[in-house]
């Protein structure tokens, strides 16, 4: 029977030492140009000492014109290579066994206005009515642009490799460009790039390629995945499911599902059906059918999971990895006190307000200002009011000092 503590070979001489995976998490703590700081290292360190077999970075943006949030690690060319060294040595040398992977990904239209004011999409189709007043309307990606936004991601992912992470993942979930081009909902070219299933599906399969191009056969590559966009129009799971199957038939060497958009927040938990409701793991169902498909491509599952015992359900299910994001925040050595059998799950921590634009705000703010107590060597604090997390969410973020040391 597989166990928590299992290890797993992924192939291509890849091995997560256990089946506990945190997933990425954007930490919001880069200096101005986007360069890593002393922050991430502190905070990588505490998850290197938690314990998880794989550790997935917070978002890293391909190209500082288009980020998601303010605080995002930018890498578009080697000028932080010392920086991101040091971030990789952080964990390596905090746990040698531990694999660091970078979360590589370009924001497409879901960039704040403030930041981006000129945002680029698969099509011209701005975000809902409800948050568009955030959010630039964007404009349709030339060919040209396109080509160029895959090079970067493989070009990104180069500097990932000689910085020493581990693998790579590619963000193709939750509303991002790759999942912009894959939804009918916002990606209504009628070109090379969009129009059908297929072409509609060409985005995400061309920047694998570039990317396992750009890193060799030898070197992880993972994708992140929504199973539905959970909104009329998005993605359905059918057509997700062929996308599976496409990137099974690449290669690929770790599938993570998830699901939702800025628009439908599912990967935290808004808009679950009722026929998953009574599973803690919010696309197990979806999750199971994959796995029912696809035979051999490693599967992890992020998004709920909070006990030993829905974890075992979903490994007896045939996922291969659980990802954890949220619980990590707040207890960064839960991976290691559920392997050793000290706890059986993870602290229950309820932000619910009924008000589902805040929600899913709270969500991102309440998370990341634990990361910031942890990144600068405090602890997380599960009593942290709401009301002074989402204050901080505005403020500049201070105290995280450019890394210094660089090393050789
Ligand atoms: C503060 C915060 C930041 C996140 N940043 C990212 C990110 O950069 N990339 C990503 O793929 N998912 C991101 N997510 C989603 C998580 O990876 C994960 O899918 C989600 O939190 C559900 O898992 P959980 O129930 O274990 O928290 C973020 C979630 C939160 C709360």
């Amino acid at each position: 029977m597989t166990e928590l503590a299992s290890p797993l070979a992924l192939g291509r001489g890849a091995e997560l030492a256990n089946r506990l995976a945190k997933a990425a998490l954007s930490e919001r703590i880069a200096g101005a140009d986007g360069a890593p700081t002393e922050g991430h290292l502190e905070l990588y360190r505490a998850w290197a000492r938690g314990g998880a077999g794989l550790i997935i970075t917070g978002n890293v943006m391909i190209d500082r014109n288009h980020i998601g949030e303010p605080g995002n690690v930018v890498v578009e060319d080697d000028r932080d290579l010392g920086g991101l060294q040091a971030w990789a040595g952080a964990v390596h040398d905090t746990r040698p066994a531990s694999q660091l992977w970078m979360q590589i990904n370009h924001p497409g239209r879901q960039t704040p206005r403030h930041l981006t004011p000129r945002p680029v999409a698969p099509s011209a189709v701005p975000m809902r009515a409800k948050i568009k007043g955030a959010f630039a309307k964007p404009r349709a990606l030339t060919r040209p642009e396109i080509e160029s936004i895959i090079d970067r991601f493989a070009h990104t992912a180069a500097i990932a490799k000689a910085a020493g992470f581990d693998g790579v993942q590619i963000h193709g979930a939750h509303g991002y460009l790759v999942s912009q081009f894959l939804s009918p909902l916002t990606n209504q070219r009628e070109d090379a790039w969009g129009g059908t299933e297929d072409k509609r599906r060409r985005f995400a399969i061309e920047v694998l390629r570039a990317v396992r191009g750009a890193v060799g056969k030898s070197y992880p590559v993972g994708m992140k995945l929504n199973s539905a966009d959970f909104q009329r129009g998005g993605i359905e799971p059918e057509a997700s499911m062929r996308v599976v199957e496409a990137l099974e038939a690449e290669g690929l060497d770790l599938l993570e599902i998830s699901g939702g958009t800025y628009e439908a927040a599912a990967m935290v938990g808004a808009k679950r059906r009722e026929s998953s409701q009574r599973r803690e793991a919010y696309f197990l169902d979806y999750a199971e059918q994959v796995r029912a498909r696809v035979k051999t491509m490693p599967l992890m599952v992020t998004g709920g999971f909070r006990t030993r015992a829905g974890m075992m359900e979903a490994l007896s299910e045939g996922v291969d990895v659980i990802g954890m994001g949220r619980p990590l925040c707040v207890e960064p050595d839960l991976p290691e006190r559920l392997l050793d059998g000290a706890t059986d799950g993870a602290e229950r921590v309820d932000l619910e307000t009924g008000i589902k634009e805040v929600d899913a705000f709270m969500q991102i703010a309440w998370y990341q200002r634990q990361m910031h107590r942890l990144a600068s060597g405090g602890r997380p604090s599960s009593g942290l009011g709401r009301v002074a997390a989402g204050l901080a969410y505005f403020m500049p973020q201070r105290g995280f000092p450019p890394i210094a040391a660089v090393r050789a």
